[in-house]
Formats: C-alpha cells, sequence, structure tokens
C-alpha cells in the first residue's frame, strides 16, 4: 500500500484495517526496515517480550530520553507510551518520531490536564514546578524543571531547602520524595491506575511464604506498600538491584513486563510479580500493552502514526527538561 494512504487510513482508524500475512517473519521485517530506514527502536521495560528482544535499547524514562536526545537515527521508533514519545520529538525535534498506538496514554499524565494545572499553579506564585515526565508537553511548558523516578530525588536536593515546590502529577512519588528529602511540597492529587492496584494484604501474605525473597517495589505504588518494601526504585535501579542483591527470590511491585527483562539477567533467580487487589493475576499497564510487533512493523513499515508538536509549545516544553537533563548529568546519572 502507498505511505500516504496508509497515513491517512491509519489516522482514521489506526492500522485495523491493514493486514499483516500471519506467515511474515516480523523480527527479520522489522530487522531489515531498521538498516534500510536507519531507524532506531527504543522500547520501555514495560513492553511485551517480543518487542523487549527486537528493540535496539530497552530502558526506563531517563535513559529512554537521553538515548532520543543523542541518536544518529532518522527515524525514532518508540515502543512505550505517548509521554515518552513526545519527550523525545521535545529534545530531537529534526527526527521523524513514530509510536505504533497513538492511544498508548498514561493514567499519570492524564490525571493532570493543562487548565486546572495552570490555576493550580497560579495559587502559589512562590513555588517553583517540579514535575514527573510521566505527563503532556503542556505541563512540561508549564513546569521549571522535569524529573523521572531514577533522578527525582537528586533533583529535588538540588533546590534550596527554602524554595517551596509544587510536585506533579504523581501523589504518591510526590509523598515518597517529601519522606525521603524532608520537605513539605505541595502535591498534586494524580496517580497511575497499575501501581495503585497491589494489595498490601496479598503482598503481606505472600512475603509470609516466601520468608527469603526481597520485596521490591516503584515509588509510583502508595505509601503502605512503600512502607513494607525491601527497596524502593525505578525500574532500571529494580533491574540492577536484583542482579547485584544475593537474594535468589524477588517479589515485584511494578509493571510485569519488567520481570522478563529480570529473568533474562538473571535467569537462575525466582521473580514473583506482586499481586494485585482484584482477581486478574496480572499487572499489566493497559496503554503500554497496546504496542505490539505488528503494529512496531506497520509503524516502521507506513511511517506512521507520528508525533508532531508546535514548536512553541516544544520551545517551551524544552526548558524544563534541559534543565533535568543537566541536573542529572552533574549528579553523574547520565553521561
Ligand atoms: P520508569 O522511569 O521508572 O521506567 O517509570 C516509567 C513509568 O511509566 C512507570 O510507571
Ligand atoms: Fe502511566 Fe502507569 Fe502505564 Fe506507567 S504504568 S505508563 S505511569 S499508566
Amino acid at each position: 500500500m502507498n505511505i500516504n494512504i496508509a497515513k491517512e487510513q491509519v489516522a482514521e482508524k489506526g492500522f485495523l484495517d491493514i493486514e499483516v500475512s500471519p506467515t511474515l517473519d516480523l523480527f527479520a521485517e522489522i530487522e531489515k526496515l531498521k538498516k534500510e530506514k536507519n531507524i532506531v527502536l527504543l522500547a520501555h521495560y514495560y513492553q511485551e517480550p517480543d518487542i523487549q528482544d527486537v528493540a535496539d535499547y530497552i530502558g526506563d524514562s531517563l535513559g529512554l530520553a537521553q538515548q532520543a536526545a543523542q541518536t544518529n537515527a532518522d527515524i525514532i521508533v518508540f515502543a512505550g507510551v505517548h509521554f515518552m514519545a513526545e519527550t523525545a520529538k521535545i529534545l530531537s525535534p529534526s527526527k521523524k518520531v513514530l509510536l505504533p498506538d497513538l492511544n498508548a496514554g498514561c493514567s499519570l499524565a492524564d490525571s493532570a490536564p493543562p487548565k486546572l494545572f495552570k490555576s493550580f499553579k497560579d495559587k502559589h506564585p512562590d513555588h517553583i514546578v517540579v514535575t514527573y515526565v510521566n505527563c503532556s508537553a503542556e505541563i512540561k511548558a508549564l513546569s521549571d524543571i522535569i524529573c523521572t523516578s531514577s533522578n527525582a530525588e537528586k533533583i529535588i536536593e538540588s533546590i534550596p531547602k527554602e524554595q517551596p515546590i509544587i510536585f506533579a502529577p504523581d501523589r504518591n512519588l510526590g509523598a515518597f520524595l517529601n519522606k525521603k528529602t524532608g520537605r513539605n511540597m505541595v502535591l498534586w492529587n494524580g496517580s497511575c491506575i497499575v501501581h495503585e492496584i497491589f494489595s498490601l494484604e496479598k503482598i503481606t501474605k505472600l512475603k509470609i511464604r516466601h520468608p527469603k525473597a526481597k520485596f521490591i517495589a516503584h515509588p509510583e505504588c502508595e505509601e503502605a506498600v512503600l512502607n513494607v518494601a525491601d527497596f524502593i526504585g525505578s525500574t532500571s535501579q529494580l533491574l540492577s538491584y536484583t542482579e547485584k542483591n544475593e537474594a535468589t527470590e524477588f517479589i515485584v511491585a511494578t509493571e510485569a513486563g519488567i520481570l522478563y527483562q529480570m529473568q533474562q539477567n538473571s535467569p537462575q533467580k525466582t521473580f514473583i510479580p506482586a499481586p494485585p487487589n482484584n482477581s486478574c493475576a496480572c499487572n499489566d499497564c493497559p496503554y503500554m500493552k497496546l504496542n505490539t510487533l505488528e503494529k512496531l512493523y506497520l509503524c516502521m513499515q507506513y511511517e506512521t502514526p507520528e508525533i508532531t508538536i508546535d514548536e512553541k509549545l516544544r520551545l517551551q516544553a524544552l526548558k524544563s527538561l534541559d534543565r533535568m537533563m543537566e541536573i542529572s548529568k552533574a549528579a553523574g546519572l547520565i553521561k
């Protein structure tokens, strides 16, 4: 099919009407397209195993943003969610940035509508705004510094103690940071649907059944869950903890996609997903899991859907992202 016709169709209905032959070797086709079109394929740890296997780089939000900023590729294909691909476009405006499914959003990003956030900010004129990267470009443009779960503590610590701060949009990460840094940041009331689903009661029982297991959690989890964790960190920090720690069993409270990489890197260890408070056995992010190998292939083939952003908005959003990159470099978190 012609690329322009495909773009129109995809804009209307996504890839629904475009068939992929089940006999096609998608892994080989994706590798071929990467070379032909000088594409870099970036994937978050929450992507399905097949996508992680075919990616050029797998990482957390900070690592992915850094890769996007530094790549020499002509096209960035982002196997992640919208705010991640948008961040890549803000940092690398000359590249074509593709996201296999434009509906891959994020409940945290959705919890901060720009108009409401602007009036919240206006009520605290003497505060500076530190915002978690899980937010829209409009919110980034209203922020002073962006952070991720890998660098949030260092970013807060880089701000003078007497300077009042607004932290958005994740109330759980914000409360965790208040506790860790001794600040009293004003928190926006947003949360992640995946990380708020864990059941403390079931985790407690699981810990009793696996007394030697380490319980590790992402800081987007609720305080009651974080209180019983042996280690709290971003996805890359959790992964590295499981590699370095001598324990052989880990109960993991974050999106289940990361367990694939944990198992790959430590095949002799056991990883148990923390149980949610419903009857479903999985903690999949419904947005992250919208991406599939088929959509990835089609998106590379037809170079759509593409992330676009108004240049004025991009430049406003870039300031807070640049500030994050500078502080992260100074703290030795990225090169
Ligand atoms: P990380 O930056 O820790 O990978 O987190 C991304 C995310 O969306 C967590 O839900
Ligand atoms: Fe957003 Fe939560 Fe999904 Fe991460 S896991 S992308 S924070 S909804």
